[in-house]
């Protein structure tokens, strides 16, 4: 069968009244915070795919390096003919890579970044004609359960009992805490085990390192990740109507070596009131916006969290500096 355009399911909805609800109650909170996850309108998702090019940032291409070395000793672990769920999926390009390695049978791409989403997957399905593929808009941060209106098309292309292999790549597991961060790969392990035998989680994985190293790839010389944080300001004042003016807050990113994380920051530049339809928040000159942290594992401590979601013991692949690790963990 040829398929022209994907399968597309928009559960996100931008101008939900919850959506404002979350934004606002994290403005009004002492330190200020808003979810990482606001960081991807159409604009922020290209920004991160501009961050994945620079120097600085190291994550893209080592995870890339050790699927281009090690992705054939991975696929003797893997199921062939799965349904690939994408977390996360962004421009979809390190699943695409994967298509032959691990011979896709179905592809559901999954992203907050509804519009972004659309656009790279059709032209994706565009490339793999063959291959029938889903777009899901959707934030999984409250749940991950694949939603009902899902059934229909599984069933139309004979993938209700394809084995489920849910692919996180780009150590975007870090963004959570690690009692988030098992909370949601419990309920991947949960996502696996509704398919076939044999289905589990690959995930990218960074890793503790020395901070001369992942404090640049958070704040590089050509300022593309400080415009990527702003850009949330932008983007709340579409969601929530704040009148934030990106002009007059600085970005601000550093490593807690004591939590293994970076924290991303916004950091007001002058005192300033910031308002939207029913609230306001005043911010002194320095204070700060949280807007991102990104933890970084240890091999050994990944794979107990991977154990204590229900994951049967994990094999694990590296590159040769040790940065970075990319985990098969069965269901
Ligand atoms: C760091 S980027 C990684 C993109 C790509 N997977 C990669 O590895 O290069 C994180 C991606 O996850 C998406 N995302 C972040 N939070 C999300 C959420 N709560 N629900 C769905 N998608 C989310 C973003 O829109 C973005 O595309």
């Amino acid at each position: 069968m040829t398929h022209t355009t994907p399968a597309f399911l928009q559960i996100h909805q931008a101008d939900d009244a919850a959506v404002r609800r979350e934004l606002a109650a994290g403005l009004v909170q002492s330190p200020a915070q808003v979810s990482p996850k606001f960081l991807y309108d159409a604009l922020g998702s290209r920004l991160f795919s501009a961050i994945t090019e620079l120097q600085e940032y190291y994550p893209t291409r080592t995870e890339a390096g050790i699927f281009a070395t090690q992705g054939a000793d991975m696929a003797s672990h893997i199921p062939a003919r799965a349904l690939l769920l994408d977390l996360g999926a962004g421009c979809c390009t390190k699943a695409e890579r994967l298509f032959p390695v691990l011979r896709t049978a179905g592809y559901v791409a999954v992203d907050i970044s509804v519009d972004f989403l659309r656009e790279t997957l059709t032209t994706l399905q565009q490339r793999h004609p063959s291959l029938p593929m889903m777009g899901l808009g959707m934030d999984f941060s409250s749940s991950l359960a694949l939603p009902p209106d899902t059934r229909p098309w599984l069933a139309r292309h004979g993938l209700e009992a394809a084995p489920r292999v849910v692919f996180y790549p780009g150590s975007s597991i870090g963004n959570f805490s690690p009692p988030e961060a098992l909370r949601l790969l419990r309920q991947a392990h949960a996502v696996c085990q509704g398919g076939g035998a044999g289905g589990g989680l690959l995930i990218g994985v960074d890793r503790v390192k020395p901070t001369d190293i992942l404090e640049p790839a958070y704040d590089d010389s050509l300022g593309v990740t400080a415009a990527f944080n702003r850009n949330l300001l932008l983007h709340t004042n579409h969601l929530l109507g704040t009148d934030f003016d990106p002009r007059q807050w600085q970005h601000v990113a550093f490593y807690d070596s004591a939590q293994s994380r970076i924290e991303m920051h916004l950091q007001s530049a002058i005192a300033q009131q910031v308002r939207w339809a029913d609230g306001e928040r005043r911010f002194a000159a320095g204070e700060r916006l949280h807007t991102e942290n990104s933890y970084k594992w240890t091999p050994e401590g990944f794979v107990a969290l991977l154990e204590a979601a229900g994951f049967r013991p994990a094999v694990h692949w590296t590159d040769e500096h040790e940065w970075f690790s990319v985990f098969w963990a069965e269901a």
